[in-house]
């Protein structure tokens, strides 16, 4: 680990302490330490809170996109929401004390997002967010407070999309801290294109090269929980399964509650075949690379996570998002996404339309263009420069 008194020339060098939590976090810290390592004028140190902990949610991703290995885990695992923030505050707060940070780095909307945020807070850290300034206006999404929460404390906020950046200065942000830098989910998918480009995950799923397939995800409490809604989602599906085989990746949270509804639930992947038998082969969490590696060949994407909208939009392909907002509009107005509720009879609508005239995306959405985490870096070196990197 790194001694507070190392120094770049006359400067000292910039202690970041990156906090990553949950499976979308790893994907965006993956090219913001690969930008931090380049530069001596940073020292890097990684904490995991061991929020997402599974092989297959947590170290598959650390190895698909070259991710060095944590130097703390916080190990705070599953629990409830106020459960789980507490113990990543009470876990981060001695080791913020011992290595006295210039600054605490949190990307996306997750808890330990939140947790990591105060915590630094509290202690007087400076504090940036990575994708700031998302918002779906549904404070019933436990992201969406955790957005609002962590915004509202940090001093750097990087935003990916112009929306980002309306909605901060709603809210009475001071204008220089908000910094519109693009999209690091997008320099970790063009980053990482060669590998993904060669996945295996064809073979493994038993999909015949330029096979017709769907993609589908679905892990939001408001979808999954309620087994009323989650047979009405299931129901789209085998309807719409007759016209296109799907593949679902499932989520360990949903797993048990696609059990009870007697799908999906087996004790892992489902056997190759399931995908021509049933039209939907229900299979495990996959790693990064093979995910994206099935997304870009899909010919449509049904989803209720966030990132996803992004990648499909990036990669050209069409999206149905399964839930009633969402909080990245720049996929719909310049990419390839439609938000469309979870009402079965509309899903199956607006999926066989969209297979039938698949939307085109014309333009990339503003600055993602695969050098968002170099923007960040030079964004935060600018400040260490201004400050001495003196600890504040
Ligand atoms: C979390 C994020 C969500 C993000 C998602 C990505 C919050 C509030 N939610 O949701 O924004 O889209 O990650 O996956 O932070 N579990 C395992 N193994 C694991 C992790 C979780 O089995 O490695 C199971 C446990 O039963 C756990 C449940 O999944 O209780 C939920 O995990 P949790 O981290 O609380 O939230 P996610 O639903 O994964």
């Amino acid at each position: 680990m790194s001694s507070p008194s190392e120094s770049v020339g006359a400067l000292s060098a910039m202690r970041i302490v990156n906090i990553v939590g949950a499976r979308p976090n790893f994907v965006k810290i993956a090219p913001l330490i690969r930008a931090m390592t380049r530069r001596p004028a940073f020292v890097p140190t990684l904490i995991h809170t061991g929020q997402h902990y599974d092989q297959a949610m947590s170290e598959r991703f650390f190895q698909d996109l070259e991710i060095r290995p944590p130097d703390f885990n916080l190990e705070v695992g599953s629990g409830s929401h106020a459960l789980q923030t507490a113990q990543v505050m009470q876990r981060l707060d001695p080791i913020l004390d011992a290595l006295r940070p210039h600054l605490v780095l949190v990307v996306g909307d997750v808890n330990s997002t939140l947790a990591a945020a105060i915590t630094a807070v509290k202690r007087g850290i400076t504090v940036a967010h990575v994708e700031a300034g998302l918002r779906s206006f549904d404070r019933s999404m436990p992201e969406e407070i955790n957005r609002i929460l962590t915004d509202a404390v940090a001093d750097f906020l990087f935003v990916t999309e112009e929306s980002g950046r309306l909605n901060l200065l709603r809210e009475g942000i001071d204008p220089a801290k908000i910094h519109f830098v693009g999209n690091v989910m997008i320099d970790a998918l063009e980053g990482s294109r060669r590998q993904w480009e060669s996945s295996s995950i064809f073979d493994k799923l038993g999909v015949e090269p330029g096979a017709t397939y769907a993609v589908l995800t679905l892990h939001r409490p408001s979808n999954v929980d309620d087994p009323g809604a989650l047979a009405n989602f299931l129901e789209a599906f085998e309807t719409l399964a007759r016209h296109i085989p799907l593949v679902f990746p499932v989520h360990p949270r949903v797993k048990q509650r696609l059990a009870r509804q007697g799908c999906g639930g087996g004790a892992a992947t489902e056997p190759p075949d399931r995908l021509r038998s049933k039209g939907i082969a229900y299979v495990d969490p996959l790693g990064y690379l093979d995910f994206v590696a099935l997304v870009s060949r899909a010919r449509l994407v049904l989803t209720d996570s966030g990132g996803i909208q992004e990648e499909a939009t990036m990669l050209g392909v069409p999206c149905l998002t399964l839930r009633e907002t969402t909080e990245r509009p720049v996929t719909v107005t310049h990419g390839t996404n439609r938000v469309i509720g979870s009402d079965p009879g509309r899903i199956l609508d607006e999926a066989l339309q969209t297979l039938a005239h698949p939307p085109r995306r014309d333009r990339t959405p503003p600055l993602w263009d695969g050098h968002a985490a170099e923007r960040i870096v030079e964004v935060l070196d600018a400040h260490r420069r201004a400050k001495g990197s003196t600890p504040e």
